[in-house]
């Protein structure tokens, strides 16, 4: 997605051959114009799977989630990470290690709110080591509904998050796919596969 690549470029920070900071529009501070321009993308592009429900986990997903729920006219369930007070009911949980961050969290939604029936679009603000995500289709798989696909903001390709998924067959539809954060700059797969044609 042309306006995304071009704000990661101008706005974003690659503080390691590893690390990007987007918090000027994604993990701290939000564009809501951009998160629109990203829902409006993730409809369009999920729009043939019939999907009845989104499934993100708290916090950074939940902002381009709900952009591509209002799009998509469906509801928006965020995982979360630790326990709520009112979050009562019977709940569908999973592990998530991030290496990233060296922690353990076991991630819950309602059992209440996915089932059988639904349809669900995964959706995450990164894409690095899979964790997260394939802690997501796990719940939704326990849940007995089906994972219909999983929206990406940004993926590291360099990191094994989408192999990892798109092994287990599922569809991995990412918005800026990074190849390279090498000698301080983003460098996309679009990039790469242009210069070699
Ligand atoms: P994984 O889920 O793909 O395995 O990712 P990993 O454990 O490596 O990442 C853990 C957290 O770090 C996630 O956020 C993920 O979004 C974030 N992260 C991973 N790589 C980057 C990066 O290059 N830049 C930034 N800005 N974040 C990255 P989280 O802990 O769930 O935080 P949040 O959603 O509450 O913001």
């Amino acid at each position: 997605m042309k306006l995304l690549e071009e704000k990661i470029k101008n706005d974003g920070k690659v503080l390691s051959d590893q690390v990007l900071k987007v918090d000027s529009f994604l993990n701290h501070q939000i564009d809501p114009q951009l998160m629109l321009e990203i829902g409006k993308e993730f409809a369009r592009i999920f729009e043939a799977e019939g999907i009845t429900k989104i499934v993100t986990i708290e916090s950074s997903g939940i902002a381009p989630a709900v952009m591509a729920g209002l799009q998509m006219n469906v509801p928006v369930i965020f995982a979360r990470k630790r326990k709520s007070l009112t979050l009562v009911d019977e709940l569908i949980s999973a592990t998530v290690h991030s290496f990233t961050k060296n922690e353990t969290n076991e991630i819950s939604i309602s059992k209440k709110y996915v089932n059988e029936i639904d349809r669900v679009l995964i959706i995450d603000d990164f894409l690095a080591n899979g964790e997260a995500a394939l802690g997501l289709v796990d719940i939704v798989q326990k849940s007995g509904a089906k994972v219909a696909g999983i929206g990406i903001v940004i993926e590291k390709s360099f990191q094994p998050g989408a192999q990892r998924l798109k092994e287990l067959g599922l569809r991995v539809e990412s918005l800026a796919r990074i190849a390279s954060l090498s000698n301080g700059e983003v460098t996309y797969i679009n990039e790469i596969v242009e210069e070699l044609i």
